[in-house]
């Protein structure tokens, strides 16, 4: 077993191993405390961990309030958070109690907030079972729901209290969205690691409980220097303009990693084309995306990516920040009028 130390507005490890859903409750416990616990998943990952999750969690000595939700980022919605608050309150959770969110970047994000606002905040572990969310999502404290008008425009920062990475759930997954969970690291090696982007080029099954440390580790030393997303933590948003509005406008039918894909893909071309990094960078990250079976394009139109972005968080005013690499390892932020955005677009597709 490896773990992270993650150094934020609260200190919280996350753990690395093989099998730890089965040591979940106890490690929750000595963390948290408390006497409930309200277990949240998806219909899915129910099926497959959820008693598991609960025993551990009963072992511990907790009393379980189960909530589960139909799978995917349709439900990522103020309805289905509502009735998660409803479910806290009806299970009578106290702010000593704790909620843990037992599946991929869906269920982490939303029971996120749902811990975040219950109460004004009550104990919160997460337990990711995708790729995804081990080495990205659970990590950092960004939790959120959709608006109809875009994705994760209703959330807050709020840290978990432990995060609990069990590998062997990866078992499990669809090879699609185990691919899904590659985009982000691919992400973390353009913006911060040549290291890691070239350890990307072999095969990784051998040795998950490294490549997700690794990816963990970059993700913890980015959001401990920038928890609240007002420098460095713009980085990890490389591919994420164009990619929510690729999800947006394909009604979330395009998984979250896949969109992604094609917004780096999309993001270091116009890069290339406007001079910000050479060709070659461009097409080293789309090998890479094509190495994990992502998707390279998109039947979205410039005109919508253009739409999705005006209503994103990267917008200020009226400009909008992009990630674009400048070589493999190192990207900034560039920040352009709306008009330019437009035109960057339209050169990028
Ligand atoms: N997933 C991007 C971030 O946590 O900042």
């Amino acid at each position: 077993m490896r773990s992270v130390s993650v150094y934020t507005s609260r200190e919280y490890t996350v753990y690395i191993g093989g099998g730890l859903l089965s040591e979940a409750g106890g490690r929750i416990m000595a963390v948290c405390g408390g006497e409930t616990a309200a277990l949240i998943t998806d219909d899915i990952v129910n099926k497959l961990y959820g008693d598991a999750a609960e025993r551990s969690l009963r072992a511990a000595g907790y009393a379980v309030a189960r909530f589960v939700f139909p799978h995917g980022e349709r439900s990522k919605t103020m309805e289905t958070y509502t009735a998660i608050l409803r479910a806290l309150a009806q299970a009578k959770l106290t702010r000593q109690d704790v909620l843990v969110a037992l599946g991929g970047g869906v269920v982490g994000d939303m029971a996120g907030f749902a811990a975040a606002s219950y109460l004004r905040g009550i104990g919160f572990a997460q337990l990711p079972t995708t790729l995804l969310s081990m080495v990205d999502s659970s990590v950092g404290g960004k939790t959120a729901v959709d608006l109809p008008e875009g994705k994760n425009l209703a959330g807050a920062f709020y840290q978990p209290h432990i995060v609990l990475c069990d590998y062997e759930t990866l078992d499990t997954l669809p090879a699609e969205i185990f691919n899904d969970g590659c985009a982000e690291m691919i992400k973390h090696g353009v913006i911060l690691s040549a290291e890691l982007f070239a350890i990307l080029k072999e095969p990784m099954q051998s040795n998950m409980e490294d490549i997700i440390t690794r990816n963990i580790t970059i993700k913890r030393d980015v959001v401990t220097a920038d928890e609240h997303e007002t420098g460095i933590r713009k980085l990890l948003n490389f591919g994420h303009t164009l990619g929510h509005g690729i999800e947006k406008h394909s009604d979330y039918s395009v998984p979250h990693g896949s969109a992604v894909a094609i917004g780096m893909v999309l993001a270091s071309r116009g890069a290339a084309r406007a001079g910000f990094c050479d060709q070659e960078c461009h097409l080293e990250i789309t090998e890479a995306v094509r190495r994990y079976h992502l998707p390279t394009a998109t039947d979205i139109t410039p005109d919508q990516l253009i739409d999705a972005a005006f209503f994103d968080k990267k917008r200020s005013g009226k400009r909008i920040t992009l990630i674009l690499p400048e070589r493999i390892g190192k990207c900034a932020a560039k920040d352009f009028s709306l008009d330019e955005f437009a035109d960057f677009v339209r050169l990028a597709v």
